[in-house]
């Protein structure tokens, strides 16, 4: 069985995402354009389209931005609590558990399981009026995940450091906000002209490419870059083809998503209900109805 899953793989290298194929498909609308026009789908992209460049201003939130920050520090190198961490490395395809703050062999990058846990302030951040003012034009969009990062000096180009396209329905977005001050390093390049305009096209590619297996078109291209402004934050499309570019120091990266659904169709970001004050405006926030409590 080995041995044909093997031979198919060799010929057919997307074989085994078909399955994962379908599921994104049936998450997505088949074309945009579609005569419903309350497609979520559609929608989204007419709101990324009609305005390409959307940022987030955080000037009013430093304060709030420095807790996170400091938060964030002291999980990653300090993890008195031991919360949980995985590590993507480039010695293995699969993403290592520890909770320990030392660094593997060639890592990349670890992200915090749960990281509402530590920094539960998120959550109001994303309530503060620069996010709400933006997010009021487009309802549909919820807060989907939240994404805790360190990233390791390194030049691999392997997990998210090699370009793909986020799979997650027809539109993803998220911003990226580094937390490690004086950052002054891009975290993501993207090329913006590879926006998905259609779904009936096969277009399903988990699997990261290094540079050079890029189709010439988009090598060609100037990308985007976003990741190094401390309180301007772009929103970014990650259906274009994009990659965390190789980090050159270490530094950490908050990273939220906002999509109509549950991220994968069926995750849901977990916060401890003892971890939050404001918990009922939080609570009844329709902006966090993807969140999950926990008691
Ligand atoms: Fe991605």
């Amino acid at each position: 069985m080995r041995f044909f899953k093997g031979i198919i793989k060799k010929y057919i290298p997307y074989f085994s995402d078909f399955i994962n194929n379908n599921h994104y498909l049936k998450l997505v609308s088949k074309r945009i354009g579609y005569e419903n026009k309350n497609n979520p789908e559609e929608l989204l992209y007419k709101f990324i389209k009609n305005s390409p460049k959307v940022y987030i201003d955080c000037t009013e939130s430093k304060k709030l931005l420095e807790v996170i920050r400091e938060k964030s520090n002291k999980v990653f190198f300090v993890n008195k609590n031991n919360h949980l961490f995985k590590v993507a490395s480039n010695i293995s395809d699969n993403l290592l558990e520890t909770t320990s703050t030392k660094f593997l062999e060639q890592e990349i990058y670890r992200f915090v399981v749960n990281p509402l846990e530590c920094i539960p302030e998120v959550l109001e951040l994303v309530l503060t009026e620069s996010f709400q003012k933006i997010f009021a034009k487009i309802k549909l969009l919820k807060l989907a995940n939240v994404h805790l990062r360190l990233s390791s000096p390194n030049h691999f180009e392997k997990h998210t450091t090699g370009f793909h396209r986020d799979y997650n329905s027809f539109t993803t977005l998220k911003i990226f906000i580094p937390l490690t001050e004086n950052n002054d390093e891009h975290f993501l390049e993207y090329f913006s002209s590879s926006l998905l305009k259609s779904t009936s096209n096969l277009h399903y590619r988990p699997r990261h490419l290094p540079l050079k297996s890029l189709k010439k078109k988009y090598r060609n291209l100037t990308s985007d870059k976003v990741g190094d402004n401390d309180m301007l934050f772009p929103i970014v499309s990650t259906n274009c083809i994009h990659r965390e570019i190789p980090s050159k120091t270490k530094k950490i990266t908050l990273i939220l998503t906002f999509l109509a659904h549950p991220d994968y169709g069926t995750f849901r970001p977990i916060l401890n209900k003892k971890n939050l004050n404001s918990f009922e405006k939080i609570k009844s926030h329709d902006f966090l109805s993807l969140i999950k409590f926990k008691d």
